[in-house]
């Protein structure tokens, strides 16, 4: 049996179900920065996350939430890049102040 082709068919077939359905079907609503979170803020855990705190969560918050991922959890977001997730996020995801 060639090893090294096994190897390659499996990982082919594997590729289609890497990530669960249910994180693919999560779309986040429209705005510029769409791609900029989904590339800065699904690495560590699923975008439901936001979601969840959707209800709860003020620009203040959301500032402090993205804060958190870098500072704390090591999340490796420029400032500039910072600055705009939180500007989407209060405005599609936050409580009016
Ligand atoms: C380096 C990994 C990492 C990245 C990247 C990351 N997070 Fe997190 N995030 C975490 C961890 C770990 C937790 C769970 C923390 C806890 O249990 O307190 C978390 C939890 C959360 C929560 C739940 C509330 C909380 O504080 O526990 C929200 C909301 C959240 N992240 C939003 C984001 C957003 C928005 C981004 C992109 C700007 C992001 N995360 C990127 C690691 C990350």
């Amino acid at each position: 049996m060639d090893t090294i082709r096994t190897w390659v068919l499996l990982a082919a077939l594997a590729v289609p179900f890497a990530g669960s359905a249910d994180e693919r079907s999560i779309r986040m609503k429209d705005g510029a920065e769409r791609g900029l979170l989904v590339a800065n803020c699904s690495g560590c855990h699923s975008l439901d996350y936001i979601q969840m705190n959707s209800p709860f969560l003020k620009r203040a918050g959301w500032e402090a939430e993205v804060k958190k991922m870098t500072a704390v959890m090591g999340a490796p977001i420029s400032d500039a890049d910072a600055a705009a997730l939180v500007a989407y996020l209060a405005r599609e995801y936050g409580v009016p102040d």
